[in-house]
């Protein structure tokens, strides 16, 4: 199966999985409403498990480099000398791809887990076309709670943007000299890049506890420039994976834990709309991918739910 026959066919409706799975009295505990437990989540927590999970796999049998990612999201290949930020970056699965497709781009990759940037280093370190190391630079965020570094976009870039756009929607008055209360001056943002053209948020979100999405996706806003792009791609509801949990994995409502401590989040699309909508970005594009697979040891069917979504930050008018 070619990456394109692999990701962008529909191989079955997504509403009549779902109509077969809400029948279905197996999957019953899978719809049922969860009362969160009171005691308050750790986001220490989180990020331990994924510190933990990296150091596991850093064998590197686990890479496997998305190269249908340019083809889902085009604008990566002719997006010519921008800035790239992938959130949650892992082994680099994402970022590789995005250097070997265009040489001008670069890529600020970082993840809550400095055991995955060192993996995600050495691998396109190792990568055989090109020399990337000039077109990468890797940092360590834990998106959900910090955010991101002032480096990438610091307040007097954000104000700067957010100025402009209000003065041309007010007209404001000539003569007004911009003032940027409570922010750097231009000598104090020294080494800032003014924000990134474009987020790729690949399979980092679902990992991220459910209070905590919100914050994660306004911290990808603030360090988009006015017209900036997230490209995303995230487990959807009803994935062969999500129905494999055991009741006893659930600790939200579609969210569950698996056995190593990391978490995963399974979206429907409205979720997936109201998180990037309510952060003040615009929909382009949204939508279920629907593909069946075969394990060919099983000689098992497994029909896998991805969700597929563009959003643009409102470019100044
Ligand atoms: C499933 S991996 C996806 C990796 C990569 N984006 C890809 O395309 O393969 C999820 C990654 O998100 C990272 N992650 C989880 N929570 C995070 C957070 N709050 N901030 C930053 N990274 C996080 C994990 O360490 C992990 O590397």
């Amino acid at each position: 199966m070619s990456c394109e026959a692999e990701y962008f066919s529909k191989d079955f409706e997504w509403e009549e999985l779902r109509a077969e799975i809400e029948a279905n009295p197996c999957f019953r505990y899978h719809l049922l409403p969860f009362e969160p437990s009171s005691s308050l989540r750790q986001a220490e927590t989180d990020v331990n498990a994924w510190e933990q999970f990296h150091s596991r796999h850093s064998s590197g049998k686990f890479f496997k480099e998305r190269r249908y990612l340019v083809k889902e999201f085009p604008e990566l290949l002719s997006c010519g000398e921008n800035a790239v930020l992938e959130v949650g970056c892992g082994n680099g699965s994402t970022a590789l791809p995005i250097l070997r497709a265009n040489k001008d781009v670069i890529v600020y990759a970082c993840d809550c887990s400095s055991k995955s940037l060192e993996r995600a280093q050495e691998v396109i370190g190792s990568a055989t076309i090109g020399s990337f190391e000039d077109r990468i630079r890797t940092f360590c965020c834990d998106v959900s709670t910090n955010g991101f570094p002032q480096w990438l976009a610091c307040n007097y870039c954000r104000n700067k943007f957010l100025l402009k756009q209000s003065n041309c929607m007010s007209e404001s008055k000539e003569g007004n000299e911009p003032r940027f209360a409570n922010t750097c001056s231009p000598e104090e943002c020294d080494g800032c890049i003014g924000g990134v053209n474009f987020v790729t948020l690949i399979f980092t979100l679902s990992a991220v506890p459910v209070e905590r999405m919100l914050r994660s996706i306004t911290e990808c806003f603030a360090v988009l420039k006015p017209g900036g792009m997230v490209f995303f791609r995230d487990y959807g509801l009803y994935d062969m994976t999500m129905l494999r949990f055991e009741q006893a994995k659930r600790v939200g409502f579609r969210e569950y834990k698996r056995s190593d401590g990391t978490r995963s989040y399974f979206f429907c699309l409205d979720a997936v709309r109201d998180l990037f909508v309510g952060a003040g970005f615009t929909e382009l594009e949204l939508d279920y991918c629907c593909v069946k697979s075969v394990n060919r040891q099983q000689g098992k069917s497994m029909r896998r739910v991805w969700v597929h979504g563009k959003f643009q930050k409102p470019a100044l008018v």
